[in-house]
């Protein structure tokens, strides 16, 4: 049953250099600039971090956990897989990467510390593993009420909830650990970290796993945002409906390598229909707001477009993208659509970009 490096609880690290990313990990004799970025995702949690050449590292852990029964012979699996778990009202609790794992190996769904973009309702462990995540991303400050920025979605146009109580609860767990917590919509992230050479001016869209965040920013200030809530988590709910499998399982099919311009079976032909409707109704969601928004300026000059976040991952998702971009009337001119230089972790640099000018 798997290997080490697979249950690994250090999650997945990767220092970036301005050219690409390499695995690096945070260590005690590097000098860091002060000032975090953090991006609380429904799928995934990621921190950013700068040292003082200028590389930036980041953590990132999935957003679930699993309980197991705690027995000794679990008890002892856990320990030989090298798997770190704490006991939460009596049941053995093991949280992030190991937990997704375990949960395909097992066969079993894996608990949500959140929903559609923010805390859940129906998870009432919710905040105590979110406190473990973050200090496992997070660690101390380096210095006492150092900055860190942490992302939250912009307002659903489609479902019906507010951010108020999610941003209360991530400012508090941040404040507890030792943080001056100041929060970013998620897509003004997007725009910070992606569009610096277009003078901040354009749309940048995390394609989540709750949510889509959008931002139409014009000289770094943002004049629409906005979040619709079918994303990641939408696909795989859908796909798992018509084929019949758990939702995990979906997930784990999709992220595996599929193509959307060349599906190889019914599983990825599932996946191609419902991202090619995720994606025309997103587009759809930008013009209509867009046209009915008032106060929107005038974008003199075409802009460009970059897509995050995991969903847009995919193979072919540009491509399909422009192809649905083709059948809308969009608004405003637009001279290109691109993919994130690392798209899972442009919230979390953008959020840190915040929060290293703040400082
Ligand atoms: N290679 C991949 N191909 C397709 N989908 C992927 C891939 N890698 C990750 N994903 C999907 O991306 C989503 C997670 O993306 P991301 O980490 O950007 O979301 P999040 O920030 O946690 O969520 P949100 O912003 O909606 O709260 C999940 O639905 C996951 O299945
Ligand atoms: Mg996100």
């Amino acid at each position: 049953m798997g290997n080490k490096e697979a249950f690994s609880t250090k999650g997945r690290e990767a220092g970036i250099q301005p050219a690409e990313a390499v695995i690096s990990t945070t260590d005690n004799s590097t000098k860091y600039e002060l000032g975090r970025g953090l991006d609380v995702g429904t799928a995934n949690l990621a921190s950013a971090i700068q040292d003082s050449s200028g590389n930036v590292t980041i953590k990132i852990q999935r957003n679930a956990f699993i309980d197991i029964d705690a027995d000794d012979y679990t008890r002892n699996m856990l320990t030989k897989l090298n798997v770190q778990y704490v006991v939460v009202n009596g049941r053995m609790v093991v949280v992030g990467d190991p937990a997704f794992e375990l949960a395909n190996i097992f066969n079993r769904e894996t608990r949500r510390p959140m929903k559609d973009g923010v805390i859940s309702p129906h998870e009432q462990d919710a905040l105590p593993i979110e406190k473990l995540l973050l200090e496992n991303l997070l660690g101390a400050p380096n210095a006492p009420e150092e900055v860190c920025y942490f992302s939250i979605p912009a307002d659903p146009i489609d479902a019906d909830f507010n951010v108020v109580y999610h941003k209360g609860l991530f400012s508090g767990l941040l404040k507890k650990m030792g943080y001056t917590p100041k929060h970013l919509v998620e897509g003004h992230a997007v725009v910070f970290a992606e569009l610096a050479n277009d003078d901040f001016t354009g749309i940048g869209i995390s394609c989540g796993g709750g949510m889509f965040n959008i931002c139409v920013a014009y000289k770094s200030i943002p004049a629409l945002s906005f979040s619709t809530s079918r994303a990641g988590d939408w696909i795989d709910r859908n796909v798992a409906h018509v084929l019949g499998i758990k939702a995990s399982r979906a997930a784990a099919i999709k992220e595996k390598g599929v193509n959307l311009l060349s599906p190889k079976n019914r599983e990825e032909e599932a996946v191609e229909i419902y991202y090619r409707n995720l994606i025309s109704y997103t587009l759809e969601n930008i013009k209509k707001r867009f046209e009915s928004a008032s106060g929107m300026p005038a974008f003199p000059d075409p802009v460009e477009i970059a897509c995050s976040g995991g969903t847009s991952m995919i193979g072919g998702f540009i491509e399909v993208f422009k192809q649905e971009f083709e059948a809308v009337k969009f608004p405003i001119p637009v001279k290109n659509i691109r993919l994130a230089e690392d798209p899972l972790f442009s919230v979390a640099k953008g959020c840190l970009v915040a929060s290293l000018s703040d400082v």
